[in-house]
């Protein structure tokens, strides 16, 4: 595959500048890291702070503005660190608040902006809150802070509603009283390790005020805020009723997510955002039934953006892409945030093999599919993603094509939901590996030489590390490399959300963006399996395939995407 012609120069100080610039957030692109799988500097086969520190040169060359890390708090580990102790503290195995500074000082030099992860629906059952809530026992206001309540039926032997853990099984756990007798049940809406805050409680808001705070003043750029639609229940927690299994994607409104109580949470938090300067910002997570109730959480006064996971779930075609990019666009408009795109994250499977088996799977795939298709469309995808409106999240990996491991053994995993629900859901652990930086043996770099990786990587991963794909220019990381190097150059891929769709033949995708100086960037995506003619304007400035040309007409092969630049 080749993605002629390309250029990867760009201007010596391009990421300062970018760093520099005011609204920043409008039109950046955020690289996901996941700390356990991206680089391990002391080879116990986790990744860890120094490792991701001693990366950074990959994401500035790589052209990407921020940088969002997952997890690295204190934690035992029951969700992969979304199960936080100590939000201050950093876990030793990734390892020290001191790490954490020189890795947010060093991203900045290099004019990369940082992200943390907030988990403020839950803590871990370790946290010293929990913990204190449970030796007090029933009655106490130290219970306050989380939701217990006693069980149903004749010895509370029941829980107190019909809620269920998005991870599977009941959303309550019965408790010991500290006399070892059957005690109150709390509510999780994740793992039983995961125990719900009660936000109505003063202190809860206090202390996450104060978290916030604290991430602020060691520098941090802003927040990604897991479970945001989740922090406020229902008054008196109704019984769902008859319902689905719930899911964070596609549920509709329930008593459990997505309560208006939540937005008055966030105005708060805009507030002291606001008081830091250099525009630090906030990201819900906020799984929502509509993009118009996503558009709520980034209103004015609230969030900078939320994730769009209605394009993330959206298959390869034309019509469904076409549908779910002008409802994105049109909700976020009468707010006036910026979109967000996004193709992958830790929690779902990777785009190059959800697009590798045919639509309608969900996000939990098991099957590889067809790999080389799944590649070519997720090159496709990339280069239709990063010409849109607005702001868009790469996952690390998918930058060198990475599919999912779809074959990992049970004992490796590690995913609690993948263990909790009879292995219906939960195949997180795939998109989890340890990505491959050089070499042709495990760990490739991820580590040092002959260490473990916390999951195996394939052996088919020597040839899409980093090192075996860096100057090839058919390779997936030069095409990344280019696209974003065009796209922080060309002045029509700016945070201006003008779009303007093209006629264009079934299954094909053709839309203008025009800077306000006239300079006009087109992008053509063919979503067929055959080859397609259309026209072409201008200059290719880069493709996911090769592109024949003749006399102001091209030929786009079976998904393939094309970027064309003319000026007026
Ligand atoms: C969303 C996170 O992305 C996911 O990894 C985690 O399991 C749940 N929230 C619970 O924190």
């Amino acid at each position: 595959m080749t993605q002629h012609p390309v250029t990867t120069d760009r201007p010596a100080d391009a990421p300062a500048a970018a760093a520099r610039r005011a609204d920043w957030w409008r039109d950046a692109v955020i690289y996901q890291v996941y700390p356990r799988s991206f680089a391990d500097s002391d080879g116990d086969g986790m990744g860890d702070l120094p490792g991701i520190r001693a990366r950074l040169p990959h994401l500035r060359d790589l052209g990407v503005d921020a940088v969002w890390l997952s997890p690295f708090y204190a934690s035992p580990q029951a969700d992969a660190g979304y199960d936080v102790a100590d939000y201050r503290a950093v876990d030793p195995m990734f390892g020290t608040l001191d790490d954490a500074d020189h890795l947010i000082a060093d991203a900045h030099d290099l004019g990369l902006r940082i992200i943390v992860d907030l988990v403020p629906n839950h803590s871990s059952d370790r946290h010293e809150w929990f913990q204190q809530a449970l030796r007090e026992g029933p009655g106490s206001p130290l219970r306050e802070r989380y939701h217990f309540r006693p069980g149903k039926g004749e010895d509370g032997e029941l829980p107190p509603n019909d809620w269920e853990s998005v991870f599977g099984g009941p959303a309550w756990t019965r408790t010991a009283n500290p006399d070892g007798t059957p005690g109150e049940w709390y509510l999780h809406l994740f793992a039983p390790e995961q125990p719900d805050f009660h936000w109505d409680h003063p202190e809860v808001r206090a202390e996450f005020e104060s978290i916030l705070r604290f991430w602020l003043e060691r520098g941090v750029d802003g927040f990604r805020i897991d479970v945001a639609h989740g922090l406020v229940k229902a008054p008196g927690l109704p019984d769902l009723g008859d319902h689905d299994p719930l899911k964070l994607l596609g549920t509709g409104a329930t008593p459990c997510f997505d309560q208006d109580g939540v937005h008055e949470i966030y105005r708060a938090w805009r507030k002291i955002l606001d008081s830091y300067p250099g525009q630090r910002i906030g990201v819900a997570e906020a799984w929502t039934p509509t993009a118009r109730r996503t558009a709520h959480y980034v209103r004015p006064d609230e969030l900078h953006q939320a994730f769009n996971f209605q394009y993330l779930a959206s298959s390869w075609q034309a019509g469904p892409l076409r549908r779910v990019i002008d409802e994105s666009l049109d909700a976020m408009r009468p707010v006036n945030a910026p979109t967000t795109w996004v193709l992958s994250n830790h929690d779902v499977t990777r785009h190059a093999t959800r697009f590798a088996n045919p639509p309608g799977l969900g996000t939990q795939i098991r099957t590889p599919g067809d790999r080389e298709l799944g590649l070519r469309r997720a090159r496709a995808a990339t280069l239709l993603m990063l010409a849109l409106p607005g702001s868009a999240y790469l996952y690390q990996g998918e930058e060198l094509g990475l599919p999912d491991v779809t074959d990992l053994a049970d004992e490796v995993r590690q995913d609690p939901s993948y263990f909790r629900a009879d292995g219906q859901d939960g195949y997180r652990d795939g998109c989890r590996v340890p990505i491959p930086w050089s070499g042709t043996e495990a760990p490739y770099g991820f580590g040092p030489e002959g260490g473990p990786s916390w999951l195996p990587q394939p052996a088919e991963w020597a040839r899409l590390s980093v090192e075996a794909q860096t100057g090839d220019p058919a390779s997936t990381l030069e095409l990344y490399r280019a696209a974003l190097a065009l796209r922080r150059a060309h002045p029509a891929l700016g945070a201006d959300d003008n779009l303007t769709w093209l006629p264009a033949p079934e299954g094909v995708l053709a839309f203008d963006r025009t800077a306000p100086g006239g300079q006009r960037l087109r992008c053509t995506v063919n979503l067929t399996g055959a080859p397609v003619t259309v026209p072409a304007p201008g200059d290719l400035a880069i493709a996911s395939d090769a592109v024949t040309r003749s006399a102001g007409h091209a030929v786009l092969p079976a998904d393939t995407a094309a970027w064309w630049t003319t000026t007026g």
